[in-house]
């Protein structure tokens, strides 16, 4: 079976990882800084303050900006719940926004319909490394506290030629190993603001501001030497990684628009660059969710691992009181659409021809049967 990922790591990062072990030094200090260094040049910021994962990254760029009880806070509506459950994590309340049907992001339009006199701050997701439209998103976000969650998109490029990671007040990265770089666990706040950076470096370690001197309460969400150092291993990849990832989909995409024409995938905005962090494909309008789930067992049964696309958090408990609710305007959600009929594919940089063509021949089984009888 083809897996959904395989992190591209080799005797580079295993060397870095047993120099920080041989060294004895293993929590955070200069391979973390200098991964830090990296992520913030690579994303056009002039600070970076590494953490735990990517959720401790929302959690506290959103406390550092002192977003609290009585704010609302704007999330897109498809994505890995951790932004809404950040927002609920600070006392704040969600407001979800609802996605474009092709680009699976929120536009500007969503965004100045959803915001309200009590909107306090923002999050602007690029979803699967695909960027939003940072240019038009700017004027209608102005006066809100704007945070983009980039857990998926190092390396991607918006519209207008700035990197995801550049966009609103602070931006967070994931390097699960799901993403296109990563640490094992971690992630990174990057900011130009130095006083927020300040708050942040105070908040992921205690809430000291200097040895011993406690400036508030705060947790431990340190990013360790071992982490640094491959992160700096890492990052040295990036490029050869993400060019990696558009040039398999590109064939993948290509060949099954011949082999499975009713799939469609995720559309970047015009002039943007995505990183390809999750090949996604929505299976025909009207397919329901169990067919899918069947086709992802078929998928899986012919040789590559696929798997659901995302969560609608329209529909996650956690999230939302009623997870039947239609939209405030009545109309019905698009991202419980797109979760119902989208699905992952496997896609990494290190894929041989071989794997490819087992991806691309078992999704097209797969759709081969959508539309047989039940096994
Ligand atoms: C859009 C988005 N935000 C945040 C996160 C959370 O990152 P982490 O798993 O590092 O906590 C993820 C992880 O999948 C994500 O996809």
């Amino acid at each position: 079976m083809i897996p959904m990922t395989r992190p591209l790591l080799d005797d580079t990062e295993c060397d870095a990882v047993l120099r920080v072990l041989r060294s004895g030094m293993l929590v955070q200090g200069a391979e973390v800084e200098r991964f830090e260094q990296l992520v913030a040049e690579q994303s056009g910021r002039a600070h970076g303050v590494a953490v735990a994962n990517g959720t401790a990254a929302l959690v506290l760029a959103l406390t550092a900006a002192g977003v609290g009880p009585g704010d609302e806070v704007l999330v897109p509506a498809l994505t890995w719940p951790s932004p809404a459950h950040a927002v609920r994590g600070v006392g704040a309340t969600v407001k979800l926004v609802d996605v474009h049907p092709d680009e699976w992001n929120s536009t500007e339009d969503a965004f100045a319909a959803a915001r309200s006199p009590r909107t306090r701050a923002a999050i602007v997701i690029d979803q699967f490394g695909n960027p939003a439209r940072a240019a038009a998103l700017r004027p209608v976000l102005a006066g809100l506290l704007v945070i983009e969650d980039a857990a998926c998109a190092l390396g991607s490029v918006f519209a207008d030629g700035t990197p995801c990671g550049s966009l609103g007040d602070i931006s967070c990265f994931s390097f699960h190993p799901r993403k296109v770089i990563t640490t094992g666990e971690g992630g990174m706040c990057v900011t130009n603001d130095a006083e927020l950076a300040r708050r942040l470096r105070v908040l992921r370690n205690h809430g000291q501001t200097a040895p011993g001197v406690f400036e508030r309460h705060a947790g431990n969400h340190r990013l360790t030497e071992l982490q640094g150092a491959l992160g700096v291993a890492q990052m040295a990849r990036l490029s050869s990684i993400n060019e990696g990832r558009r040039a398999h989909a590109r064939q993948i995409q290509a060949a099954l628009r011949e082999s499975a024409p009713g799939l469609s995938f995720q559309v970047a905005p015009a002039g943007s660059q995505p990183n390809l962090q999750t090949l996604g494909a929505l299976l025909p309008a009207g397919t329901s969710p169990a067919q899918r789930d069947r086709f992802i067992e078929d998928c899986r049964r012919f040789g590559a691992q696929a798997g659901p696309l995302s969560y609608a958090l329209s529909q996650v408990s956690s999230v939302t009181p009623d997870p039947d609710a239609t939209r405030p305007d009545g109309e019905p959600w698009v991202a419980v659409d797109l979760v119902a009929r989208g699905v992952s594919l496997p896609l990494f940089p290190t894929m041989s021809d071989a794997d490819r063509e087992q991806v691309i021949s078992a999704v097209t089984r797969a759709y081969a049967e959508l539309h047989a009888p039940p096994r």
